[in-house]
């Protein structure tokens, strides 16, 4: 049988999850492969990925900060891979080399767990960087209607107006407006770094005015519960934690590569546990 080859390219990749989460679901499909690390140094990168193209390795991830150098060296990209401007899935089908980015989907996938339907949802999306272009993305596409986002730098906010579909409506908000009007959503989104240990005593903005039942989600997961989340859990928010994103958008990658099906089941248990081990 043939193996599967996988990786991981990044600079740097040493602390990944990717690698104990892929072999689990290899173990799950009953395909034998590996999934190995590439830490790649910036100033080698073109020659790095020309050889790893050409070595026979059947799909990798892109992780920071090669998302969107790693574009110019595929034949394909899926669409919403080139609408987000990033990709952090590779995939080669029928010699061509096919990029994906499954970190938006991922997240809404997860964040879907814990939320019951959609479309008349009121979300407010905090940030708008990288992480967060891939997570409107994929809740517009996913029939979420009423995305607003609020952005300390409002022009950056704006930019992320280009991936609305035509029955999205988006407001962007200042983070003072945001603050103000929080009693309006039911689903808050947090996208940026504020709140990440080392500095895991931030946080982005103040809940005393959040909406009953809301949910409330962070895409940071070190620690695991954030000052946002704690603060959210206190006022009888349902919070939602950003590690099982990385589940979420590994399964995606997964189904890519291999065509198969996997369930997260008991993994996220199992990765909250290594994140509060590490
Ligand atoms: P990533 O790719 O991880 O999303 P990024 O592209 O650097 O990272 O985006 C970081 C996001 O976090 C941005 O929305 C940024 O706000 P600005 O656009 O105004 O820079 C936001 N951010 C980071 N640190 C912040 C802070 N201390 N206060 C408010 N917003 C912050």
């Amino acid at each position: 049988m043939k193996i599967l080859k996988l990786g991981l390219i990044g600079h740097p990749v040493e602390h990944s999850l990717s690698p104990w989460i892929h072999t689990q679901f290899m173990e799950q499909a009953g395909i034998e492969g590996e999934y190995k690390l590439y830490p790649i140094e910036p100033d080698v990168f073109d020659e790095k990925i020309a050889a790893l193209l050409q070595s026979g390795i059947d799909g990798f991830n892109i992780t920071v900060p090669y998302k969107q150098r790693i574009i110019p060296f595929l034949d394909e990209l899926d669409p919403d891979a080139a609408k987000i401007g990033a990709v952090n899935t590779a995939v080669r089908k029928n010699g061509k080399w096919i990029g994906y980015n499954t970190d938006g989907s991922g997240y809404v996938r997860a964040l879907e767990q814990v939320i019951p339907s959609q479309e008349s949802l009121h979300v407010l999306m905090l940030g708008a960087g990288g992480a967060a272009r891939g997570i409107y993305r994929a809740l517009v596409t996913e029939g979420y209607r009423y995305v607003d986002i609020a952005n300390r730098t409002v022009s950056k906010a704006e930019q992320l107006l280009q991936l609305q579909e035509p029955e999205t409506i988006t407001e962007i908000l200042s983070s003072e407006e945001a603050q103000n009007r929080l009693a309006e959503y039911d689903v808050i989104i947090h996208t940026t770094s504020v709140g990440m240990s080392p500095k895991a005593e931030e946080q982005l903005i103040a809940l005393a005015n959040l909406k009953a039942q809301a949910v409330v989600s962070d895409i940071v997961y070190k620690p695991i519960e954030t000052m946002l989340l704690r603060s959210a859990k206190l006022q009888g928010a349902t919070i939602h934690h950003g590690h099982s994103m990385l589940l979420y958008q590994a399964q995606y990658a997964f189904e890519i590569w291999s065509g198969q099906q996997v369930i997260i089941g008991d993994l996220l248990n199992q990765l909250e546990q290594r994140l509060t081990e590490a």
